[in-house]
């Protein structure tokens, strides 16, 4: 059966934007939503980690940084769901027909999403209020457990992120649809025959361990004057582990490029000039990355490290890129540019001037917040008063 006769039509009204625009929105908007995710998907983990690891004796580095990152994990979910709504927003917009039908078919575990995240966002309080500020942590019965939950909520997160991945491969493929709904009409489905869905998965599953890593080292160098030997700690661990994952990411990688349906691999090898130069360039980066934190992780070098993570963002950019053209080759079935464009100059103004102002204040907000976790000066008459 040809798939295109089950694709449904795109709606009637034209694009707001040009069809470039909302492309670039969607490619940014999910750079902006994968960086915090990926703290939020590995750093549960890893505080779980750190924390059990340092059980026994809470003034370890191990504990105080396991700490630290359950600590900061609120701030990151809310980022990470937050700037989940952009790509939300314009993947909606270009691709409803496929994005609509694979999210009604697996409409059952598409919309626990919602309460898997709420649950899971809870727990991360939980442990910050129930057991880091009232006293449970004193034993280390409180202190296992406190990791006990920190794990059970990454293990959501972990549910959510397969969720998403099912759905982002479910609607590249209109030719399972039919035989999906026939199967089960009432939105129980899942696209676990989709042979790129463990390898795609477990790209991001890694990756988010690296990322991890990285901000791990972030604290490093933000402690770096206050608390020179836990700096040290945190950033040569986070190097190595950003080091150990992206290792581990090259047989994952190529697993995932393997697994795509035939003849896409190959255009990101020579195929296609345009994928093919960003694939070359996430290489580089990602070459630069590793040897930049394999320094960093020698004598926790503060500027190798920013040089490390520099390049690993640009790698994750790179790499998002690609998923998106991939998506391009792969949807023939939904083309975006054979909806007509009508810009509305008036709503795009706004939106821009909006989103220039928010990004601005957001940089005015984060500065006040570095400033109010700064060391706390000495006043003259020899009371500590809190930096402002
Ligand atoms: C905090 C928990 C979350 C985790 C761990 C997570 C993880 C992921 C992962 C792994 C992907 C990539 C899937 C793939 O391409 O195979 C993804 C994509 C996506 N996520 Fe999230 N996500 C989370 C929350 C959210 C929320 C709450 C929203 C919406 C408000 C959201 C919006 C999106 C969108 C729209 C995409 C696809 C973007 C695109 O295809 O261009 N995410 N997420």
């Amino acid at each position: 059966m040809d798939p295109s006769s089950i694709v449904p039509l795109f709606q009637p009204l034209p694009f707001p934007a040009p069809i470039w625009l909302l492309e670039t929105l969607l490619i940014l908007g999910f750079f902006l939503h994968a960086l915090p995710m990926n703290v939020v998907l590995g750093g549960g983990f890893l505080s779980a980690a750190l924390i059990f690891s340092g059980r026994n004796n809470k003034e370890s580095f191990s504990y105080r940084a396991g700490k630290a990152l359950a600590t900061s994990l609120p701030l990151f979910i809310s980022f990470a769901v937050t700037q989940g709504i952009v790509p939300l927003l314009f993947v909606q917009l270009l691709y409803g027909p496929a994005f609509y039908t694979s999210s009604i078919l697996m409409a059952v575990p598409w919309i626990s999403v919602i309460f898997i995240v709420l649950i899971s966002y809870y727990m991360s309080y939980v442990v910050i209020y129930r057991y880091f500020k009232n006293g449970a942590m004193q034993n280390t019965a409180g202190i296992v457990k406190s990791s006990m939950l920190l794990l059970v909520m990454s293990v959501g997160f972990a549910l959510v992120g397969f969720l998403f991945s099912n759905n982002m491969t479910l609607m590249l493929s209109p030719e399972k649809w039919l035989s999906m709904y026939s199967h089960n009409a009432n939105g129980l489905n899942l696209n676990l025959g989709e042979p790129q869905l463990i390898p795609r998965y477990l790209h991001f599953l890694v990756a988010s361990f690296a990322v991890a890593g990285m901000t791990l080292g972030i604290f490093g160098l933000y402690i770096a004057k206050r608390d020179a030997d836990f700096s040290k700690y945190m950033i040569v661990f986070g190097s190595k582990l950003y080091l150990g994952a992206t290792l581990l990411q090259v047989p994952v990688g190529f697993w995932y490029l393997k697994s795509l349906p035939a003849g896409m691999a190959q255009r990101f090898m020579g195929g296609d000039t345009i994928g093919t130069a960003v694939f070359g360039a996430s290489m580089v980066f990602m070459l630069v990355a590793i040897i930049a934190t394999a320094m960093a992780c020698t004598n926790a070098n503060k500027k190798m490290f920013l040089v490390g993570l520099t390049a690993n963002a640009l790698t994750i950019l790179a790499m998002i890129f690609n998923r998106h053209q991939l998506r391009v080759w792969l949807l023939t079935h939904v083309q975006p540019s054979t909806v007509p464009v009508a810009t509305q100059w008036d709503l795009l103004i706004t939106f821009v001037v909006s989103a220039v102002a928010l990004i601005v204040y957001l940089v005015w907000l984060s500065k006040l917040c570095v400033k109010a976790f700064a060391a706390p000066v000495q006043a003259p008459d020899g009371e500590r008063l809190a930096a402002q």
